[in-house]
């Protein structure tokens, strides 16, 4: 196993910062790169962040870290959160944990947010504490609770 975490982020979060900030904050995903990246280092670890529009890139990244040996994924699908059923499949497949990721609080927002298939493969959920659920999810991983 390595010692990277990679960070997958997918549609509309790279417009983050612009993006309905009364919701998602004002931080980009630059700026939760270069925080995590400070976290991750200080304990030892590396930080792979990506982000992609794509459903299937999403799936393909899943695939590369468990080939990878990567030490865990967070992972926030963003809107494929509630409709993948091939994310949930890839989470599945893999023996690498995935944490899902959210900045908002999915389940207290509109119905069709309430299923989340990344979550029914996922080892651990945070979510609705803005840019900051980035960084909590990072501590468990670096903690070991994951
Ligand atoms: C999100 C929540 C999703 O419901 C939404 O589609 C997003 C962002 C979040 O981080 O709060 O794109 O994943």
């Amino acid at each position: 196993m390595t010692n990277t975490i990679l960070v997958l982020n997918g549609p509309n979060l790279n417009l983050l910062g612009l993006r309905e900030p009364e919701i998602y904050g004002s931080d980009t995903l630059d700026d939760i790169a270069g925080r995590l990246e400070d976290q991750a280092s200080a304990a030892g670890f590396a930080i792979d962040m990506r982000q992609t529009n794509h459903e299937g890139m999403l799936v393909d990244w899943l695939h590369e870290a468990n080939a990878e040996g990567a030490r865990a994924v967070l992972l926030n699908a963003g809107a494929y959160t509630h409709t993948s059923i091939a994310l949930l499949d890839a989470i599945r497949a893999i023996t690498v944990p995935v944490v899902e990721v959210h900045l908002s609080d999915p389940k207290t927002r509109e119905e069709f947010r309430h299923t989340s298939y990344v979550g029914m493969g996922a080892v651990k959920t945070v979510e609705g504490h803005g840019a900051k659920s980035y960084e909590i999810a990072l501590q468990h991983v670096i903690d070991g609770d994951i």
